[in-house]
């Protein structure tokens, strides 16, 4: 897998003038099944997270409020994106690894996950995973 895969995507919706509302529905917005969603929320000013990879798992991250970046890498190449809009999300392949950091104060991370949590499906070592991702 490389980076170029990780891609922001445009998630359709709706607006009106009651307001807004953006849905992610596979396989046209992902090409995974959700089966599992998790979010991040209350991230201390200054604080980093992620710092992993993971052998199978794709996911789609939103910055369903405030703002924050994310650093991906493939072993050979990194990119940073920006996240600050809630209908765009960041589809992130498997074998990447994932820093995410400059949260602002008002961020929740939503994240759409192809699996349930699994430990073993972690990287957690980078050296570890630079030697799986570049054989
Ligand atoms: P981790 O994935 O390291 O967090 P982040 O990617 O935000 O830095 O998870 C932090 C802790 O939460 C870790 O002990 C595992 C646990 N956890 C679950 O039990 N289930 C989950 O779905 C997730 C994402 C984490």
């Amino acid at each position: 897998m490389t980076i170029s895969e990780c891609k922001l995507v445009d998630l359709p919706g709706s607006a009106d003038d009651r307001g807004k509302l953006a849905f992610v529905e596979p396989p046209s917005t992902i090409p995974f099944e959700i089966r599992r969603v998790y979010y991040l929320f209350d991230i201390p000013s200054g604080k980093e997270r992620g710092a992993h990879g993971h052998r199978d798992l794709q996911q789609l991250m939103i910055a369903v409020s405030g703002s924050f970046s994310v650093v991906l890498d493939d072993g050979k190449e990194c990119k940073t994106f920006r996240l600050s809009k809630p209908d765009q999300g960041l589809y992130i392949s498997k074998m990447i690894w994932r820093d995410l950091k400059d949260f602002s104060e008002d961020a929740v991370c939503l994240v759409l996950a192809s699996e349930r949590y699994a430990e073993d499906d972690y990287f957690r070592s980078y050296d570890e995973f630079y030697r799986e991702a570049t054989p």
